[in-house]
């Protein structure tokens, strides 16, 4: 039987080493995940999150035996989730870290035309293997793969000695320029010295010392909520299945872009070696109070057709005016029978959103809660 109390303090259960897999912007508590999952909803129910982020919703629900489903438009927190889903075999990923690394050399005179920023952030050994790794590993449809990328992303970069990378000032990464100039105030242009493979082994041995997590019927579909739901709701119909709880925290209004504040993790799995905004749809900061209010309208709505009418909605948004009135409006709008309870969650701590610049003095969460 599994006990909530051993995965989210301390780390003596593979589900636990798993529970905490990938830092995200905006992620939710783990501890926080378990207690909604247990409290509103039963084994085998079915959940939902349409903005997963890295999945912690989803794992809760696939460790507490519920059927789970995420959709995740960012690569770095769906690469997070699928994996701590289901992680490969550690063997299968052992001998891909080997043949990966055995290629590095290929990559000696590459490393020499990469920005300035790349070489005061990586050792010589370490920038050939990342090269290597962004090249071969094909992280979208093996899963072997998928996993030894996801290890890289998440020991990438951060402070001396706990990833790959030269000192970083914060978790989050810097601009190129910005970085450069820190580097050089602080006397730090020479990254540390690291052994890829010696590096990566002692963090996967970690990992995967208490074996693989126990996750129920879960899966986390790498897409546009507004786009994926259609085919979802459809194979709900087909299959006579409702869902019982909706629990997820969509993306707040003008607060951040997971892209720019990803930019290096972007760069592994394929994207550009000198950041740039993100103009897609769905993937800026969600400045547009018009496509912010739509996006949220659609995917709710689309929702709304796979929830049983004993259902339970749990959001977790920004307390700031916009976001959280128009949150609070299309959930009502579309669960029009639900009661609503509003809880409030300030910051205890100082926030990112607040380190990022936002002084604001609304700043703190909100949960939505909606029941029959
Ligand atoms: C507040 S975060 C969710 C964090 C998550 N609760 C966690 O614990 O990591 C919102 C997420 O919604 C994702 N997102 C934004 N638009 C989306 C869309 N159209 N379809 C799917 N995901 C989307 C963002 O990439 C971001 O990861």
């Amino acid at each position: 039987m599994i006990k909530v109390e051993d995965i989210v303090r301390g780390f003596k259960t593979p589900e636990s080493r798993w529970a905490r897999f990938g830092p995200y912007y905006a992620m939710f508590p783990v501890d926080f995940a378990f207690e909604v999952i247990e409290r509103y909803s039963r084994p085998e129910d079915f959940i939902i999150d349409p903005f997963a982020g890295r999945c912690s919703s989803i794992y809760a629900g696939g460790v507490l035996g519920r059927h789970s489903l995420g959709i995740e438009i960012n690569p770095v927190g769906w690469l997070y989730g699928t994996v701590k889903l289901q992680p490969a075999n550690k063997e299968e990923v052992v001998d891909r870290l080997f043949e990966i690394y055995s290629k590095r050399n290929y990559y000696r005179r590459a490393i020499e035309r990469m920005p300035l920023f790349y070489r005061m952030c990586y050792c010589d050994e370490v920038l050939k293997f990342l090269l290597t790794a962004r090249k071969h590993l094909d992280w979208k449809n093996n899963s072997v793969d998928a996993t030894l990328m996801s290890i890289l992303l998440v020991y990438l970069h951060g402070k001396l000695g706990e990833g790959m990378s030269n000192q970083m000032k914060m978790t989050k990464v810097m601009g190129i320029n910005y970085s450069v100039n820190w580097w050089r105030e602080k006397k730090l242009t020479n990254p540390p010295e690291i052994n890829p493979i010696d590096f990566v082994m002692k963090k996967m041995d970690w990992r995967y010392e208490k074996g693989m997590p126990s996750v129920f019927d879960s899966q986390v579909v790498f897409g546009d909520s507004t786009v994926e739901l259609d085919r979802i709701v459809q194979k709900a119909q087909e299959t006579d299945i409702r869902f019982s709880l909706l629990f997820t925290s969509p993306p707040y209004c003008s607060v951040t872009d997971y892209y720019a504040d990803q930019w290096l993790r972007l760069w592994l799995l394929g994207g550009p070696e000198i950041p740039k905004s993100n103009q897609e749809k769905h993937k800026g900061r969600f400045v547009c109070k018009e496509d912010y209010y739509n996006l949220l309208d659609t995917v709710f709505g689309k929702c709304a057709a796979l929830m049983d009418k004993q259902s339970t909605i749990y959001v977790r948004t920004d307390r700031r005016e916009f976001t959280f009135n128009s949150t609070l409006e299309i959930l009502q709008r579309h669960f029009p029978k639900h009661k609503t309870e509003i809880s409030d969650r300030p910051f205890k701590k100082k926030t990112q959103t607040e380190i990022h610049g936002n002084k604001s003095n609304e700043t703190g969460e909100i949960d939505i809660i909606m029941t029959r």
